[in-house]
């Protein structure tokens, strides 16, 4: 017994104090009973243990993949076994791969930092261990030759408030990467889809309240500058909404002006659901709020954001700079629903989102909507897991996080999914599978214990409006 509990001290300090980029110990006991999925088998195992080629179970959740000169590199969230695993204790790992089925590590492409004597300055560091970041994709921009990294970043103690983008850069896609910061985007920006009269009738009531928040004295500002964006948050299946917990301070200033809008656009929308402005104009001024997210690059080199915003409320979707290091202020509010976890792909001229409900860390099913353009209109094509019908409705215990075009094989791809193990998150599973198509053209999903890649040359597996 004092053996095991020294052994996984031991597994946790090695995670809690590793400042070397090469990650080297298998962080995880093999599991008795569990065969693994060892380094050089040709097939996928959803679900198994997976591991990499220094043995050690691959830990990269929350994950994306770049393709670049022949290479697959797989970046995810390093996550620890035990408690605050979720946060981040190391920081991105990536790993490389030219089948993409054995995968070799390559350490760790983003780092966070030890955490400072001085707790003050712990605070004020972004990058501090503790902080959280997931979801982290990689774009690889022609015209710099960078490699260009977005996450969902979550400053120390922010408790999902922080809600930003976080920003790295590097010249080699393994690393490491350099933090550039943290922002959110769009800032006193109108969507694109929004309508001319609202956002007239939206500008001229921000600048009444603007000259009312000017003329108001400063002592009716409550004293604690802390905003809880969560406690009136009641929506059903929101389990961001965690009355009492605090959020980041925000700025004096604009309080009421957020908090007023906020009222405006709830009682504007009554009755109109899907045109509640309530959090995207509480969030007009600061910039919109980013939490899952996911990164598509155009066949035009065009690079896009797609993240759930307006506390989950409504799914964006945002045009980058050429350079894909800024907005370049395009922005659709895409469609409304509380979703998470968005996997955007495009086939045959048409885009496709995977994406699930929120449920926090508890798999929902997943849905796929579709588009004629990037920028929408986005229909929703409805759920999109078949088979067994209590497990359908979990999505087989994951939720999106990537697709994958197959290579070689236009109109193929695979679905990436993470199975959650919130009470030991370093033990988080991957589902990836191989995507399937209706006749009339509807992506779906469906459970396959194990496959290799000559599925894609049977029928149903390519989308039908692809030509051959
Ligand atoms: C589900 C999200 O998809 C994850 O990335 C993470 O944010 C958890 N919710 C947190 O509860």
């Amino acid at each position: 017994m004092r053996k095991t509990l020294a052994f996984l001290l031991g597994i946790l300090l090695a995670g809690a104090t590793s400042s070397a980029v090469a990650v080297t110990a298998p962080e995880l006991p093999p599991f008795p009973g569990i065969t693994p999925l060892e380094y050089g088998s040709k097939a996928i195992f959803p679900g198994l243990l997976w591991l990499d080629d220094k043995g050690a179970p691959i830990n990269a959740h929350g994950g994306g993949i770049l393709e670049h000169k022949g290479v697959y590199y797989w970046y995810g969230e390093h996550k620890l076994f035990g408690k605050g695993g979720n946060s981040a204790q190391v920081g991105i790992h990536v790993y490389s791969s030219t089948d993409l089925c054995s995968w070799h590590d390559e350490g760790v492409a983003l780092q966070v930092k030890d955490f400072p004597k001085n707790f003050v300055e712990s605070l004020n560091d972004p990058m501090v261990k503790g902080c959280v970041i997931e979801r982290p994709k990689v774009m690889y921009n022609k015209k710099t030759n960078k490699f260009v990294m977005f996450f969902h970043h979550e400053f120390l103690g922010a408790s999902y408030g922080t809600a930003a983008p976080g920003f790295a850069v590097s010249d080699t896609p393994t690393g490491p990467f350099l933090y550039l910061g943290t922002m959110r985007p769009n800032a006193q920006k109108y969507p694109l889809n929004m309508l001319e009269s609202t956002r007239k009738e939206f500008a001229e009531q921000l600048s009444r309240l603007k000259i009312k928040a000017q003329n108001k004295e400063f002592a009716n500002v409550p004293k604690d500058p802390v905003v809880n964006v969560h406690t009136d948050d009641k929506t059903p299946g929101n389990t961001l909404s965690r009355p009492g917990e605090k959020s980041i301070p925000d700025a004096v200033g604009m309080m009421q002006t957020r908090k007023e809008l906020q009222e405006w656009g709830k009682n504007k929308a009554k009755g109109r659901e899907k045109d509640d402005l309530g959090f995207w104009g509480r969030d007009f001024e600061v910039g919109q709020m980013v939490r899952d997210m996911n990164l598509f690059v155009d066949d035009d080199g065009t690079a896009y954001h797609i993240y759930a915003s307006e506390e989950n409320r409504v799914t964006q979707i945002a045009k980058l700079t050429p350079d894909y290091l800024g907005y370049t202020g395009e922005y659709i509010r895409a469609f409304g629903g509380m979703r998470e976890g968005p996997a955007p792909f495009k086939s045959g001229g048409r885009y496709y989102m995977f994406n699930s409900a929120c449920t926090g860390w508890e798999p929902n099913p997943t849905r796929v909507f579709s588009a004629p353009s990037m920028m929408g209109p986005w229909k929703d094509l409805g759920e999109c897991f078949k088979g067994r019908p209590l497990m359908s409705k979990i999505s087989y215990d994951s939720q999106p996080t990537y697709v994958l075009p197959v290579p070689g094989k236009s109109g193929c791809f695979i679905f990436m999914g993470d199975r959650w193990r919130p009470k030991f998150p370093g033990d988080g599973r991957y589902i990836w599978l191989p995507v399937k198509w209706q006749k009339d053209g509807k992506p779906y999903l469906e459970w396959n214990s194990h496959w290799d890649f000559s599925i894609f040359n049977k029928p149903g597996y390519c989308d039908p409006n692809v030509k051959k």
